[in-house]
């Protein structure tokens, strides 16, 4: 690979997501020096124009299942809906005027928003590779900011390999998306301003993707002298880093395409520089299923009223899995992102509706005359069911001569309400079966 304009100390930033196949990984430096020279102060003063602190919102739905308080700390409420600003402002910092040519990122999009946003306010120009199967919503976003999109490639890596020629062609500098001591340490400000958001800090879960989130708390809670346990967390569709830590990095080949909800962190290789500060730093690394995840994402859109896309969830899931186990003091579970296409979230939360019993689909025949399908609809608005849709079904149903089938989708109070409808019809002489 050509080498990449990088911030003006070499070492602190590896240039390639395969710790096995890079170059930069026979120069990592040591780890203690990794922890001790990333640039936390700069990195918030970086910060401070652009980046919003976000809140830590204690969460009394989740204590029972985490078995202590638990605090979320909402970066679905940072400025391009995700941490990931932190690190691009602290990078384009750091580059200073070797930035002036532009800036060039591999993103699964919320990386890319957040080095659009951050090249907007240097006012230079930003190139980001986005995978073929990028959300279309983060494409948008990363389009208005004024960047240009190369959709190309099927993962995260092989855009990344992309964006990384490109650097090299065009003089642009590349802004890793977590394989870089500065953006690390950009990511790290979350924990600082954690440590003055919780004092009774004890533990804190982590989304772990590439994991510079995961490196950059860590490093923060370590050089702060704090007690509070790192607890990482994967898609177990794409979880290399379970493997990396006891050792082994897996061959591409092995590796799983990585379908995941979670597209934030479906990263297949684990950094060079992130493994072996997250094999110094983590105390501990769950996986949470694409069911874990989907239930996450509802739960914080239903009882905390925080949108949540999949990768920003998975601390959440893991918790809410009741996994892991109970410390005394507070858990924190970073809310890591927000960009969620709204049509999966609709889906989502109308599935989990289907499946508390809260919206149902009914199956019934009516008089073939005028008014019979009103009296119908008479019955289901005498118990307050809410009808969603309505289509006459002739084909292929059993119907008596003059009679119409109709199926119903309605939205109830929950099983024993379906029920109470249930028993109207059939009052109303009504053969009603649930499909
Ligand atoms: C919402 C969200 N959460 C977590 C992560 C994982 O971050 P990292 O790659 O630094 O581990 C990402 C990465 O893009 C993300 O977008």
């Amino acid at each position: 690979m050509q080498p990449i304009p990088s911030s003006d100390h070499d070492p602190r930033a590896a240039s390639d997501a395969s710790p096995a196949a890079s170059p930069a990984a026979a120069s990592v430096p040591q780890v203690a020096e990794l922890i001790a020279s990333a640039r936390l102060d700069a990195a918030r003063a970086a910060l401070s124009a652009v980046a919003v602190p976000t809140p830590a919102i204690a969460c009394a739905e989740l204590a029972e299942a985490a078995g202590g308080p638990v605090a979320l700390k909402a970066e679905c409420l940072q400025r391009t809906g995700s941490f990931k600003l932190r690190g691009a402002l602290a990078k384009v910092a750091a580059l200073g005027d070797a930035a002036s040519a532009g800036l060039i990122a591999a993103s699964a999009g919320n990386h890319g928003r957040a080095v659009a946003m951050a090249a907007r306010v240097r006012g230079i120009p930003c190139e980001v590779f986005m995978p073929g199967d990028a959300p279309v919503s983060k494409v948008a976003a990363v389009e208005q900011l004024g960047a240009r999109v190369q959709l190309a490639g099927a993962s995260v890596e092989e855009a990344l390999a992309l964006a990384c020629e490109r650097a090299a062609e065009c003089g642009g500098a590349l802004v890793h998306p977590f394989d870089d001591l500065d953006v690390i340490a950009g990511q790290g400000t979350v924990a600082l301003e954690l440590l003055e958001q919780v004092p009774d800090l004890a533990r804190v879960v982590v989304p772990v993707g590439g994991g510079g989130l995961a490196s950059g708390l860590g490093i923060a809670l370590r050089r702060a002298g704090s007690p509070a346990q790192l607890i990482g967390v994967q898609a177990r569709a794409c979880a290399p880093y379970v493997e990396a830590l006891r050792g082994r990095v897996a061959d591409d080949s092995e590796l799983a395409a990585g379908a995941t909800i979670a597209d934030g962190v479906a990263i297949k290789r684990p950094g060079a520089l992130t493994l072996p500060l997250l094999r110094e730093l983590l105390d501990d690394l769950h996986t949470v299923s694409e069911e874990e995840i989907a239930d996450a994402m509802v739960f914080l859109a239903e009882q905390v009223k925080l949108v949540a896309e999949g990768a920003g969830a998975i601390a959440v899931a893991a918790l809410l899995s009741g996994r892991i186990e109970p410390v005394s003091g507070v858990t924190v579970a970073i809310v890591s992102g927000g960009n969620v296409d709204a049509g999966l979230l609709a889906a989502l939360l109308r599935r989990h509706e289907t499946e508390e019993g809260r919206r149902v689909r009914i199956f019934t025949r009516v008089a073939d005359r005028p008014g019979g399908l009103a009296e119908l609809l008479g019955v289901v608005a005498s118990v307050r069911a809410n009808l969603v849709t309505l289509e006459h079904v002739r084909e292929a149903v059993p119907l008596r001569v003059r009679e119409t089938g109709v199926e119903l989708t309605l939205e109830t109070r929950g099983p024993s309400h379906t029920e109470e409808l249930l028993a109207a019809l059939r009052d109303g002489g009504y053969e009603a079966r649930m499909e």
